[in-house]
């Protein structure tokens, strides 16, 4: 002790308390345990994917691609850990699932305004998503602000123009395209998981269910830098 200050424990720099208290850990039913963290999990990552993208776009627009390729290097690697996830709440049972969905009522991972941020942020753009029934007004302001700010596909084309070292922009490119190429395979393996459980059936945000996830499987977020292949 001596009067010096005590170094932070591991659960006070984690927050762990304030976390596991607010995490949907405690119900009875311990298949909704699994469906609902492993939610707010995809939620924590798609946190840090934003904080990931910004910093990317930060370097770009600092004309560092190098540093821009760095930031979004680990974006592939936890979008891979996300489709695992998927892999994990496939073995719920059918029955168990009947049970979660019935309590979600009209709730889905449609309202996820996070998602949106991501793909606003990146480029792909669809501001009917904007009217999202259950989208709180900060979501929405979130998402307008996101529509006012520089894309990272914006940020990439000018990067471009300005940078005269090809192999620099490559690197770029393909770590770009390595985000994109995890995130269609996040969307196929979702939309093989509601095939799965719903069938033919709509999904609780009253989409087409499978069907329209399988339609979503086809968007990119950087459909600017797919396009050019130099
Ligand atoms: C058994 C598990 C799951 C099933 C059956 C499922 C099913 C669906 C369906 C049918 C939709 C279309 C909207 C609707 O009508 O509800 C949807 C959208 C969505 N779900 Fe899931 N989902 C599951 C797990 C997850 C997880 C773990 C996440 C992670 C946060 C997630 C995130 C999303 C997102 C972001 C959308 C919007 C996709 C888009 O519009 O491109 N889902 N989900």
């Amino acid at each position: 002790m001596n009067g010096q200050a005590v170094a932070p424990s591991y659960g006070q720099i984690l927050q762990l308390d304030e976390l596991l208290q607010s995490a949907r850990v405690h119900d009875d039913d311990v298949d909704s345990v699994l469906f609902l963290a492993t939610h707010q999990s995809c939620e924590i990552f798609f946190a840090v994917m934003l904080r990931h993208l910004e910093a990317a776009r930060a370097a770009l627009d600092a004309g560092d691609g190098r540093l821009a390729a760095r930031r979004v290097a680990p974006l592939p690697v936890i979008v891979s850990t996300l489709v695992r996830q998927f892999d994990g709440l496939a073995t719920l049972t059918p029955a168990a699932f009947d049970a979660i969905r019935t309590e979600l009522g009209s709730a889905s991972g449609f309202q996820s305004a996070q998602f949106r941020e991501v793909e606003f942020l990146c480029g792909l753009r669809d501001t009917r998503y904007l009217k999202t029934d259950g989208f709180t007004e900060g979501d929405r302001a979130r998402l307008r602000a996101r529509l006012d700010e520089r894309s990272v596909q914006e940020a990439y084309r000018d990067f471009v123009a300005g940078c005269a070292d090809p192999a620099v922009v490559e690197q770029v490119r393909g770590a770009l395209i390595d985000f994109d190429e995890a995130l269609a395979m996040w969307r196929a393996r979702h939309a093989v998981l509601a095939e799965r459980f719903l069938g033919g059936a709509t999904g609780t945000a009253g989409s087409d269910g499978a069907s329209y996830l399988w339609q979503a499987a086809r968007r990119r977020v950087l459909p600017e830098v797919w396009a050019v292949v130099s």
